[in-house]
This record gives C-alpha cells, sequence and structure tokens, in this order.
C-alpha cells in the first residue's frame, strides 16, 4: 500500500513539474539550438557576439568590451545543463578568447568579464590554470579602488568629472569576494563593504530607487549625481536598479549581514510595486521613461532582476513568495513569443527587446548578450527551486 501511495505522489509532484508555467527543459533546448547558430556564425574568438545593429546586421565587439565574458558564460550555462562535453568545448574557448583582459586596469568591469566566464567555469570544471588568471584579473580591478573615496572608479571621465561611479559596479564586488576566499587576501573583502556601503549611503533615494552615477571628489565627498544611460538624473533606470538589486542581493550571501538584505528587499519592493511596471513584469528601459505606455521595454533588465529575485526569495522573510512568484513572471513573459526570437532569427540570441543606451542611441530594442546570460541564469535557479519543492502552494 505503501509503495502505491509513493507512485501516486510521485506522479502528482511529476505532474506539479509539468505545469509549471516555465518549461526549463525546453528552453535549454531551445537556447541550444539558437546557440549553435551563434557558434557557427563566430568561427573565430575575435569577434565577441554582442548585439544587432539598427541595419539588422549582427553587432560584434573585441574582448576589451565589457560585455566579452557574457558569451563564454551563457555557454557554461547551457554545459551545466547538459553536461554535453560539446558545450564544455565551446564554453572553454570563449572563456580563454577574455584572458588577456586580466591585465586591463582601465575598465572597472572586470567583474563581467573575467568572473562570467572564468567563475562558472572553475565553478564546474575546477580546470586549475583559471584560479590565477582570476587573481590576476581581480588584482587589476583593485587598482581601480582608492581608498581615500572609498569606492571603485567606474569611468576615467563622466562629463566634467574624474571620478565617477556607477550603479553597475555593485555586480564587480561577486568577483572580489571569490578573490579574496580564493587568495585568503582579506584587501578584497573590505573592498566589497567599503564600496557596498558609500554606494548605498550615496546612491540611493529616499525611496530606495539608485541614481546611475554617481561623481566622487578626491576627499570621497559627492561631487554630483547623474545619469548616463538613464532618461533624466532623478529617475530611475531600470537596469540600474536591477544591478543594485542582484548586488545587494550578493552583499547579504558573502557577508550574512542583515543590513544588506533589508536593502536588497527595499529594491525589489521599489521595483515590483512601480505604478509603470507593466502587467507582464518587464519593465519599460526607464521607470520614469517620459513616454510610457510608448516607450522600449528593456528584457535584459527582467532578466537580471529575475535571477536575483529567485536568490532573495531564498532568504525567506514575508514577501519570500512574492519575490519567487514575480521571478517565475519574469521568465514566463520573457520564455513567451513576445520577448523570445523564433530559432535562426535574431542573430542567433536567445532574448528580443533590450536597452542598452536610449540617450546615447545605442542599442535600443534590440538583442543583447547580458540579457541570455541573466535569463539562462534564472531558469537555472528557477529549476533548482522548483526541484526542491521551495514555494509549491
Ligand atoms: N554599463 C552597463 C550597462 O549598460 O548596464
Amino acid at each position: 500500500m505503501k509503495r502505491y501511495v509513493s507512485i501516486a505522489l510521485f506522479f502528482v509532484g511529476q505532474l506539479a513539474l509539468a505545469q509549471t508555467p516555465v518549461d526549463v527543459d525546453k528552453e535549454f533546448a531551445f537556447a541550444a539550438q539558437q546557440y549553435q547558430g551563434m557558434l557557427k556564425s563566430h568561427p573565430d574568438t575575435t569577434r565577441f557576439p554582442q548585439s544587432t545593429k539598427p541595419d539588422g546586421s549582427p553587432d560584434d565587439r573585441t574582448s576589451d568590451w565589457w560585455c566579452s565574458g557574457f558569451f563564454g558564460g551563457s555557454l557554461w550555462h547551457i554545459y551545466e545543463r547538459t553536461k554535453s562535453p560539446v558545450w564544455k568545448e565551446a564554453a572553454q574557448k570563449w572563456t580563454m578568447a577574455v584572458a588577456k583582459e586580466q591585465y586591463n586596469t582601465g575598465t572597472h568591469d572586470l567583474g563581467f568579464m573575467i568572473y562570467c566566464p572564468f567563475g562558472n567555469g572553475y565553478r564546474l570544471t575546477q580546470n586549475a590554470t583559471y584560479p590565477p588568471i582570476m587573481l590576476t584579473g581581480a588584482k587589476s580591478l583593485s587598482t581601480r579602488f582608492d581608498p581615500k573615496v572609498g569606492l571603485i572608479k567606474s569611468w576615467n571621465k563622466f562629463q566634467t568629472y574624474n571620478y565617477p561611479v556607477i550603479i553597475d559596479n555593485m555586480m564587480n564586488l561577486e568577483f572580489l569576494f571569490w578573490a579574496a576566499k580564493r587568495s585568503g587576501n582579506k584587501e578584497f573583502y573590505n573592498i566589497c563593504i567599503t564600496h557596498a556601503d558609500n554606494t548605498m549611503k550615496n546612491h540611493y533615494r529616499p525611496d530606495y530607487s539608485s541614481y546611475h552615477v554617481v561623481c566622487y571628489n578626491p576627499d570621497g565627498t559627492v561631487a554630483a549625481k547623474k545619469t548616463a544611460q538613464g532618461a533624466a538624473d532623478n529617475s530611475a533606470w531600470a537596469r540600474g536598479q536591477a544591478w543594485g538589486l542582484y548586488g545587494y542581493t550578493v552583499m547579504f550571501r558573502e557577508t550574512k549581514d542583515p543590513k544588506y538584505l533589508a536593502h536588497a528587499r527595499h529594491i525589489a519592493d521599489f521595483y515590483l510595486k512601480h505604478p509603470n511596471l507593466p502587467a507582464d513584469k518587464i519593465p519599460y528601459w526607464d521607470f520614469n521613461a517620459p513616454n510610457i505606455p510608448n516607450e522600449e521595454r528593456d528584457a535584459s533588465a527582467a532578466a537580471i532582476t529575475a535571477s536575483a529575485l529567485l536568490e532573495l526569495c531564498t532568504y525567506g522573510g514575508p514577501s519570500a513568495k512574492t519575490y519567487y512568484q514575480s521571478a517565475v513572471k519574469m521568465l514566463e513573459s520573457l520564455s513567451s513569443p513576445a520577448y523570445k526570437a523564433n530559432l535562426g532569427e535574431n542573430n542567433h540570441f536567445i532574448l528580443k527587446h533590450s536597452v542598452g543606451h536610449k540617450p546615447g542611441k545605442s542599442e535600443v530594442d534590440t538583442p543583447i548578450v547580458y540579457a541570455d546570460y541573466y535569463y539562462l541564469e534564472a531558469l537555472l535557479r528557477y529549476d533548482a527551486l522548483r526541484k526542491k519543492g521551495v514555494f509549491r502552494s
């Protein structure tokens, strides 16, 4: 009798899995097919898939572009799901293609460039050649931290300012936390704390939305609060809110300091309760874009947010289920024909409709490589939670 009950429960469980709104197996099968096309159209590793030009042709970049690590990272996500040596080989090839950026001290984006491909690759394969490259990269990144200012410098210049820091920079800290653990050098850890605390103090408004760019004086006082990619200095640029949410969720994971958890939850609540967030939960490129609802959506912000929420929901609290369900809705929308490409179209990217830099008239309503990366990461996180049965009502 007990055996029949177990069998019945097994089938009910399978049914519940089959009925979930996002079919992870199907989405990864599609991603693998679509990215086979991407690999074929990029036979050598000098041109990195990035986005699509206004004329519809592929817009490729070189390894020094801030997004060069995302393609390799996405290949690792597909390998993680398929465990196929074909994807491992492709991921290794596109990971090593970024290796020379370990010496690049001219950018703050080494978290994206190095940690997305090498970090995932090391987590999945323990390839012993990766950590030295990553540690050199972390050292290069840390040269951009001036203790007198107390933040990692993002760009070398913005308008008339010499020490601009963008909210996106929170995404580099996960890489430095890894480096601190791996090397035993507490300096990397201390940089994360100081940068995150000063960002919390100066980038965030009372409603927990974030400025995009805060410019600092040499003594660490604030010179100006601005935007580069948002609609206005005082607006809430959608991807910036997503970067901050992801960044402070990682801060809590790595430190267990409840102030970061509280901050991540405040950011999530600002985002999810915003009256301009559409019903499908894919935001306009800026929550305060001037012509809403006639503004482009940003699938990349939704993918980053979904991934962050699928971690944040694991830390409990009264809104945990809301975070989970909101993330699932985002994944459901992204996986629908409204945002997901047809096979062989979209220059072989998975998602359509992201916005890179609207004020700069660059990458407006195109596929962008990092939208795919965070979408695949979110699917993996969703699947892990779903299999554990967390939040199933
Ligand atoms: N600067 C990184 C981004 O566009 O989100």
